[in-house]
């Protein structure tokens, strides 16, 4: 890392300041002060720079930033959520990991391999797996994080408190790390919210958010209700990389997440993730990973395969240029694999 610890020009320094007054980055951005010319790999490069002393905005350039205020440089380093919680910025999916021995034995590899961070879903049916591994493990509760969700077809108050307590007891936890609405279901989502702001004030868990809402779904539920979603969990990748969705939930302190972050395999083969990949001696799943981590979105890919569950969590020890970045970036085609969160019918 070149290092040069150069007082920062004052009008330079109060934009900077004035723009990350209301963000969680306040401090961070203090101890950085004078450290604006840490110049490692594009984490602050030059077009950023001048972006800045220009007097655009620097929200407008956060993503050339590429989260430099907070950038993860460990498996365990953590994002801070709205409510103060610690959320690891990685994590491991267990979506179609089959309940018994093949969540367990991918679970338990995670955990040796120092993931701290598990997301399940009442929906995948594998959350007393899920459990079972994590009490195998030996490693302390309070040193993992996890994640379930409520199923649409359980949505609405007391039924969503039903689903609470029937995941709760699969996985074996006195609490919840994170509980997300699974998918925004239409006249239910509200309702399902109040549920979750109850768990959340009971101590049940530690946070709770939404998954699958569209910057509509989020302004709605927003509107009236006391706490605003800690996390949103959405389908992100190279080729939906969603900027307006996840510029609204930076302006509200909502961390985004991403869901099927490998596009469930598909981008692997493609040449600018192979190219850039060549660059750094990383394969294209390292490659997005580490484009999501830079762009400050919480990761969570899946394997059951012991290798690829090593392979995708070694992303700390690399970073993108910012032009690799926006390269990445323009991959983009607003293409899903996943269901339209404005249509679909489950
Ligand atoms: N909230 C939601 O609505 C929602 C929806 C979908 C997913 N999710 C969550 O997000 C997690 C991740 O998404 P996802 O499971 O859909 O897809 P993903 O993580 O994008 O891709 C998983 C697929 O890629 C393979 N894979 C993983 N690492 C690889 C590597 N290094 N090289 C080659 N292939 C690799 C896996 O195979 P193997 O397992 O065989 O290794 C699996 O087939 C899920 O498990 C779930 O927890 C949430």
């Amino acid at each position: 890392m070149i290092f040069r610890a150069v007082p920062v020009p004052n009008c330079l320094f109060s934009r900077v300041r004035h723009s990350f007054s209301a963000g969680r980055n306040t401090g961070d951005f203090y101890r950085n002060r004078l450290c604006l010319n840490v110049i490692h790999g594009g984490i602050l490069d030059r077009a950023c720079f001048y972006a800045m002393i220009k007097g655009r905005n620097v929200q407008q350039n956060h993503h050339l930033l590429g989260g430099f205020m907070n950038m993860p440089k460990h498996l365990s380093d953590s994002t801070i959520l709205n409510n103060d919680v610690r959320m690891p910025w990685f994590g491991l999916g267990v979506w179609k990991a089959t309940e018994g021995g093949e969540v367990e034995r991918a679970v338990r590899t995670a955990i040796e391999l120092g993931y701290k961070s598990i997301d399940t879903a009442a929906v995948y049916g594998n959350e007393a797996g899920v459990g079972q591994a994590i009490k195998d493990s030996g490693v302390a509760r309070e040193e993992l994080f996890v994640t379930t969700k409520v199923w649409n077809s359980n949505q609405g108050y007391d039924t969503t408190l039903q689903a609470f307590e029937e995941s709760r007891n699969k996985l074996g936890l006195d609490y919840i790390d994170l509980y997300l609405i699974h998918w925004p279901v239409k006249d239910k989502y509200k309702e399902t919210w109040k549920a979750l702001e109850k768990l959340y004030r009971d101590g049940s868990v530690r946070a709770i958010g939404v998954s699958n809402f569209q910057v509509h779904h989020l302004e709605d539920l927003m509107q009236g209700s006391e706490i605003v979603p800690a996390v949103n969990q959405v389908e992100y990748h190279p080729r939906l990389s969603q900027r307006p969705l996840h510029d609204f939930c930076r302006k509200n302190r909502i961390q985004l997440e991403a869901w099927s972050p490998l596009m469930q395999g598909q981008l692997l083969n493609n040449p600018l993730l192979i190219e850039i990949g060549e660059k750094h001696g990383k394969n294209p799943a390292q490659i997005i990973l580490r484009w999501d981590l830079q762009n400050e979105v919480v990761t969570i890919p899946k394997s059951v395969t012991p290798e690829r569950i090593a392979q995708n969590a070694d992303v700390f020890d690399f970073e993108l240029s910012s032009e690799d970045m926006e390269r990445i970036h323009a991959l983009n085609l607003d293409q899903r694999v996943g269901a339209d969160p404005d249509n679909f019918n489950f």
